[in-house]
């Protein structure tokens, strides 16, 4: 156990927002955990061209403008998607908007893509060295834009020449008007704009293309997402964002705080999502499952659901920056113990069962 995972009690006694400060400027001056250890080699896969050691990753929102990936790297994770990142500086939403729900281990944020702008992530990311780990850059459109098409585009012309891939979040429900987006039509004419530009600024193929969707969807507007997904060449899927769904099982006091819903009550729904997904893509996407994964049961699921990667936010907020290593021991151990000797054995093999669920 580290110094880190140690303090983590008494970050909870600050008020959410000053401990992720802290947490983010920490591992930013390189002063967090650092793993040493080797990942087993059944988690290993190669996605996109791209090698994961193993497949749990840190989610997006957390490293908001590109301050402290490298620390996150140096804690084991599978990799790191930095941002939302929008083309100019935003302060987001007047505070307080992040919100712990202890008894439900969960979290409401409503930060609204308070992040330092393009500029600032594009220097921070510039000299990466890109032999220290994965490293995607998450896209999104600034509040008060003419035209949301236009910031995504720009996100893309500006970040994929650094990115390993890119992400394009069309699911944060506190940008008002941004899961619009997710609409047949719109999505359709952003997703070929922005993968045009993609060709445009990047040598040979360029960093694949992810969609990051919400898991507040029907499932006619699922399907019609993944089919125009595939139609325009993006290159995978992120299930999901955060819900604004309040399931009656919310016990905390701030349960009704309006925002996105992250951690374990997001769990089954965005499995759920997850499952459908997989089903609908019929192996023409990979997939990364994320919502309410806080140990290797959880992750492992995600994988049985459809997912070749998992991410996770909220339990660290919970459980610290060990999790990682934790999740990913737990995960070979499942494997094996099922008689599976690669992860992509493990892909969807409960995916009909939980997309009838
Ligand atoms: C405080 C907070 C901020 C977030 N900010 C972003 C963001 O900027 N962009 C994004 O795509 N997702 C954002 N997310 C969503 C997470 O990436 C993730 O999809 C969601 O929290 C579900 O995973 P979890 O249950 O493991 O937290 C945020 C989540 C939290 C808790």
């Amino acid at each position: 156990m580290s110094l880190f995972d140690l303090a983590m009690p008494a970050m909870r006694c600050l008020d959410p927002e000053t401990a992720h400060r802290i947490t983010v400027r920490t591992l930013g001056a390189g002063l967090g955990p650092v793993d040493h250890s080797t990942a087993p080699s059944a988690l290993r896969q190669r996605i996109w061209g791209l090698d994961f050691a193993h497949p749990v990753c840190m989610a997006a929102g957390f490293d908001k403008s590109a301050e402290c990936w490298r620390g996150l790297q140096r804690l084991g994770v599978g990799a790191v998607e930095v941002g939302t990142v929008t083309p100019r500086p935003q302060a987001g939403n007047p505070r307080p908007r992040l919100f712990r729900l202890p008894d439900d281990r969960a979290v409401i944020n409503r930060n609204g893509f308070n992040n330092a702008g393009l500029d600032v992530a594009k220097a921070r990311l510039m000299n990466r060295d890109r032999r220290t780990g994965i490293v995607g850059i998450n896209i999104g459109a600034n509040k008060d834009t003419a035209d949301p098409v236009d910031d995504y585009v720009m996100g893309m012309r500006q970040l994929a020449p650094l990115a390993d891939y890119v992400t394009i979040n069309v699911s944060s429900p506190n940008t008002p008007g941004l899961r619009d987006l997710q609409g047949e039509g719109p999505l359709g004419r952003l997703l070929t704009a922005a993968l045009q530009v993609r060709t445009e600024v990047c040598r040979e193929a360029g960093p694949p293309v992810l969609l990051k969707i919400a898991p507040d969807l029907a499932d006619g507007q699922l399907q019609a997402i993944v089919e125009t997904a595939v139609a325009c060449g993006v290159d995978g899927l992120i299930v999901s964002n955060t819900t604004i769904a309040r399931p009656d099982s919310l016990q905390s006091r701030s349960r009704s705080e309006p925002g996105g819903l992250s951690g374990r009550p997001l769990f089954s729904p965005s499995t759920r999502v997850l499952a459908r997904a997989f089903r609908v893509a019929a192996g023409r996407l990979p997939l990364v499952g994320v919502g309410g994964i806080e140990d290797g049961a959880t992750a492992y699921a995600k994988i049985r659901a459809g997912a070749r990667l998992v991410q996770l936010y909220t339990a660290l907020v919970y459980k610290g920056p060990g999790l990682f290593r934790r999740i990913r021991d737990d995960l070979a151990a499942r494997l094996a113990a099922d008689g599976l000797t690669r992860i992509e054995d493990a892909v969807g093999l409960d995916a009909d069962r939980l997309a009838d669920g």
